[in-house]
């Protein structure tokens, strides 16, 4: 009783203080339930950049991760974008040191990079072009014939390749997350649940996603049980997605792939969080205008790509 007082209230101000300060709270599928609740926009990374660059609002709270709140500073510079924990990070995006990547780059001259959005400015800086898990087929599909380097993320870009048939070269890198399920985990969920179809993800690892019905973003799995006749599904990505699955298709049960599929940087926002960042207008999430100028050419080529 007590905690639904408080969560009211800060709902409450909340509300007040996004009208105030002409706030848009923007929030991942993979975000705590509550904050899921109180956005103005839920999307994948693919729909929520999107957002980002076509709000008129002058403050985006960005309820997700720091590269999520970094692409919307680089697309929409004129606005005040806050990130309401400032600690929440992706260690995939940390994957890739941007000198690293110069020296690869150098090793092979004329090479597109392909960046996955879960990357830093300065990393997008030396990219070609950004994707997302949503778009990533038709971005690689837009390049022609050119050598690809995909980073950071090895599963999607396998994923890619064999979807594609091109060969892409590969960053070492993962999202913990993901790469935690293993095939043992849908193997063993199928013989409990034989009559659920398995989706799944593409951060996860290719023995995986090579056993699923279904493999896609967050937005694609979730339209696919939305438009599937099926009832009932084993879901392979995080677990924050389950409340939406819910909302959607109350009828139809979801069972995860593994109890630990969880980001645990993804839940580090909360109602308190949001306030003081609405409050506030921090911590704010900026970037230098030398690494906007050269990373907002691969985040505008990937909104381009239909
Ligand atoms: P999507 O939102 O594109 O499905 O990506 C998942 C993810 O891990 C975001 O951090
Ligand atoms: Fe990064 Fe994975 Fe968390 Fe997404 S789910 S923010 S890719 S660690």
């Amino acid at each position: 009783m007590n905690n639904e007082y408080t969560n009211n209230q800060l709902i409450n101000e909340i509300n007040a203080l996004r009208k105030e300060k002409n706030a848009v709270i923007l929030a991942h599928y993979y975000q705590p339930g509550e904050i899921q609740d109180i956005a103005d926009f839920v999307g994948d990374s693919l729909q929520l950049a999107q957002q980002a660059a076509a709000t008129d609002a002058d403050v985006i709270v960005f309820c997700g991760v720091h590269f999520m709140a970094e692409s919307a500073a680089i697309l929409s510079p004129d606005k005040v974008v806050v990130l309401p924990d400032p600690q929440a990070g992706c260690p995939m995006a940390d994957m890739v040191e941007p000198n690293r990547l110069r020296e690869e780059k150098a090793k092979h001259p004329g090479i597109k990079v392909v960046c996955y959005v879960n990357s830093s400015a300065e990393v997008k800086a030396e990219s070609d072009i950004c994707c997302t898990s949503s778009n990533a087929e038709k971005v690689v599909d837009s390049l022609g014939n050119d050598d690809i380097l995909f980073i950071p993320d090895g599963n999607l870009g396998r994923y890619i390749a064999a979807k594609t048939k091109r060969a892409i070269q590969f960053w070492p890198g993962f999202c913990p997350t993901h790469h935690r399920l293993a095939q043992t985990d849908i193997l063993n969920k199928r013989k409990e649940f034989p009559k659920a179809k398995v989706l799944v993800h593409p951060e996860c690892r290719e023995e995986v996603w090579q056993e699923a019905d279904y493999v896609g973003s967050t937005a694609g799995i979730i339209q696919y049980a939305v438009n599937s006749p099926d009832q009932e599904f084993i879901i392979g990505t995080e677990c924050g997605i389950l409340h939406e699955l819910s909302k959607r298709c109350p009828r139809k049960k979801f069972h995860m792939a593994s109890e630990y599929m969880i980001c645990p940087n993804m839940k580090k926002v909360n109602l308190e969080k949001v306030r003081y960042s609405l409050r506030n207008l921090e911590p704010i999430v900026s970037v230098s205008d030398e690494i906007r100028k050269k990373s907002i050419s691969a985040l505008e080529k990937m909104l381009a790509v239909k």
